[in-house]
């Protein structure tokens, strides 16, 4: 198994933190490629202990893997070294870390560029994390931005901090009517953060490949999810990356070629946090029932997520534009309860079925869910390890998913631990 990618197939929060623990055994590497602090993964260990990361790829807590961020994340260095400082805390050695000379900064003025225009575009807002995310892509995409290596040069990160804070100044003084922020400080900061960590600082394209040569294991981790990405995700409604698995060669420097297995994260409902498009969105008690029972409060933000039924148009979606070769069904054991659970199998749009991905945005915001109703089961099923112990309409329910979704169910996930999982597939030709 070269390079394997996993993505999240819906709006984020699938699970893919428990995920990527459960494949930690048998992989040496594991890497982000895009996103940053936005991110916020659960990892529950065999013993109990629960770990939220934001930054840090979820590797870190499986002895012998070496992490890596990638060229493609966004770190903002306090974030870094407090996530860091709250691992080691608690025990988790965090020497295999390694951090991509290219990855770029995310500013003190990203953040408060970020939470100021979510600000200004009042009931338009994306509902972003306010972290900086948005910003700091901005500026390296408009070849501003600052990098990681520019650390290593206080004259180089001097002048690209000038220069750019010559023109935030005006934008949050002008247009937003906040405080100008002081370029020196600003310097002063970034270079006593880079002082902590300057020792991880590598060439991870080069050792990532090497890696490969080697025959180890290399595992793409995504953030985020497909309806997120930023070219194929409910614009604007998105982040500034891209979450699918065409984003992890350009956000690690390894090519396509390598890549042999896409794993899809994908809850048995529904979920997304912030504004934008959710056809198969529940408005109702059901929904509050969701998100009490399947505890869908942001790792990050602890915002409430909103919530709805599965949508399978959305899994054919994400299914074709990441190449999914399987699966990983997460929370299956959130749906025990119900006589009846009905999955969006289509949508209306204009009085018209539609079985894809409308083209439009505007058609999205129209489509009205066409649901088939499945019947339910009352057992609880967290305890289940094989297909087998499963009540018949719950296995019934997953042979549907994996006729109307574009891929096989390989992984059903029935609670939050580890163990909790029923493997029907090996996902990784290990
Ligand atoms: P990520 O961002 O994709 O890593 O997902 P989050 O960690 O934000 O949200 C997923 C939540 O579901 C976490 O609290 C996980 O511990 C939990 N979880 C993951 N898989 C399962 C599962 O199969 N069943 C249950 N009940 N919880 C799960
Ligand atoms: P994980 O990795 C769910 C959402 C935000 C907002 C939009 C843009 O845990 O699945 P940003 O701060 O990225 O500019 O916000 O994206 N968002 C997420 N939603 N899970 C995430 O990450 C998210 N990261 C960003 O809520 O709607
Ligand atoms: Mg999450």
């Amino acid at each position: 198994m070269p390079a394997i990618v996993l993505i999240g197939a819906q709006w984020g929060d699938e699970g893919k933190g428990k995920a990527t623990d459960l494949l930690g055994d048998r992989i040496q590497w594991v890497v982000r490629y895009q996103g940053g602090n936005n991110a916020g993964h659960t990892v529950v260990l065999p013993d109990g202990q629960s770990f939220a990361l934001h930054l840090i790829p979820s590797g870190i807590l499986s002895p012998g893997v070496t992490n890596v961020i990638g060229n493609g994340v966004v770190v903002d260095p306090g974030v870094l070294l407090e996530e860091l400082a709250g691992l080691e805390e608690r025990g988790v050695d965090t020497a295999r870390l390694l951090i991509s000379s290219d990855a770029h900064l995310i500013m003190p003025y990203h953040v408060a560029i970020d939470k100021v225009t979510e600000r200004y575009l009042g009931k338009s807002k994306i509902g972003t994390t306010g972290r900086g995310i948005g910003p700091a892509y901005q500026d390296k995409v408009s070849r501003v931005g600052v990098r990681v290596q520019d650390l290593l040069d206080e004259k180089i990160l001097r002048q690209k901090v000038e220069a750019a804070l010559e023109f935030k100044n005006q934008l949050l003084v002008k247009v937003y009517n906040r405080k100008a922020m002081d370029a020196e400080q600003v310097v002063d900061g970034m270079l006593e953060h880079a002082s902590a960590f300057a020792h991880r600082i590598a060439d991870t394209r080069l050792l990532l490949n090497q890696a490969l040569d080697r025959g180890e294991n290399v595992l793409l981790e995504g953030s985020q999810g497909t309806l997120l990405d930023v070219d194929h995700g409910t614009y604007p409604f998105v982040t500034s990356s891209n979450p699918t698995s065409g984003g992890a060669c350009a956000g690690s420097g390894i090519g396509p070629t390598r890549i042999t297995t896409v794993i899809g994260i994908l809850k048995a409902y529904t979920t997304r946090v912030g504004s934008g498009p959710f056809p198969s969105e529940l408005h109702d008690d059901m929904g509050e029932l969701l998100r009490k029972t399947g505890g869908e409060f942001g790792v990050t933000t602890g915002r409430s997520r909103r919530t709805g039924w599965f949508d399978a148009v959305i899994a054919r979606y994400a299914a074709r534009v990441n190449g999914i070769t399987d699966y990983f069904l997460t929370k299956l054991d959130v749906l025990s309860g119900h006589e009846k659970v009905p999955v969006c199998v289509a949508y209306e749009v204009d009085g018209e079925r539609v079985d894809e991905m409308p083209m439009t945005q505007t058609d999205v915001h129209h489509a009205v869910p066409v649901y088939e109703e499945l019947p339910g089961w009352f057992e609880d099923i967290s305890h289940c390890r094989t297909f087998e112990e499963l009540p018949a309409n719950a296995r019934a329910y997953v042979e549907h998913l994996e006729q109307i979704s574009g891929a096989r169910m390989s992984a059903i996930g029935v609670g939050p631990g580890r163990e909790q999982t029923i493997v029907r597939h090996d996902m990784t030709g290990a």
